[in-house]
């Protein structure tokens, strides 16, 4: 981040940061959100602060902004019927803030407990050979949306898990390059070696806050079984 704020000045570009899920997340002991002129979060509910169906929000200390965003979300509109700008329909349900402000009482203590999960999991998975952990760089806070692994024979892994009862996942299977999508911009796997090679051994292990440490060392003792 500092160097992009320091480009980002330098050209006068305006930093907009996603921070979907990485709410609480830090870097040199300031917030993610804070750094650049606007900040979106999404509480899509499978994110670390997620509502009960879609919504998202988004953060700025810059007044202007903050009104032009409401009014965009409101059809154009601060006051009713008098559009300034063609908007969208993007209001928050009242049922999803009320969700989110009961959640907003337990999210920090929720990331915590995703950092503590973390924790285990490195202190019984750091030396297996066959996998790759999370590292967290100086100066960063993780918080820990997923706890995704590189693993050797990651589909047999996989099913492996499955198998024993253990539910994982792939965030993502595929490149987005690749996607039928973008099909016009013909790419292929060696356009992106790294990022290919990534979506073949990435593995999602199970995160959330209510894991307890005896499921934790489950799926670690199963992980190990595999690859003995
Ligand atoms: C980094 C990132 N940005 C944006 C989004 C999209 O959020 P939403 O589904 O609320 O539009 C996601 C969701 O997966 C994400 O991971």
């Amino acid at each position: 981040m500092d160097l992009l704020i320091e480009i980002a000045k330098k050209y006068s570009i305006h930093v907009i940061e996603d921070c979907a899920q990485a709410i609480f997340a830090e870097f040199k002991n300031q917030y993610v959100g804070t750094f650049g002129d606007i900040a979106t979060i999404s509480f899509y509910p499978g994110k670390n602060l997620g509502a009960f169906g879609d919504a998202g929000a988004v953060i700025t200390n810059n007044n202007n902004l903050a009104e032009k965003v409401r009014m965009i979300a409101n059809h154009g509109q601060k006051i009713k019927h008098n559009h300034k700008y063609e908007g969208i329909n993007s209001r928050m349900d009242g049922l999803q803030g009320n969700i989110l402000n009961v959640k907003l009482n337990h999210i920090l203590s929720w990331t915590k407990k995703r950092q503590a999960i973390a924790n285990i999991y490195r202190k019984h998975l750091k030396e297996l050979p066959n996998i790759s952990i999370p590292k967290v760089d100086k100066d960063c806070t993780h918080v820990f949306h997923l706890y995704v692994i590189l693993a050797e024979k990651r589909n047999e892994l996989m099913s492996f898990l499955k198998d024993n009862g253990i539910g994982t996942a792939l965030h993502y299977p595929n490149i987005l390059p690749l996607l039928a999508c973008y099909d016009h911009l013909n790419h292929s796997a060696s356009d992106f070696p790294m990022g290919f090679d990534a979506s073949q051994r990435i593995l999602s292990l199970p995160m959330f806050p209510e894991l307890e440490e005896k499921e934790i060392q489950y799926v670690c003792q199963k992980i190990k079984e595999f690859y003995t």
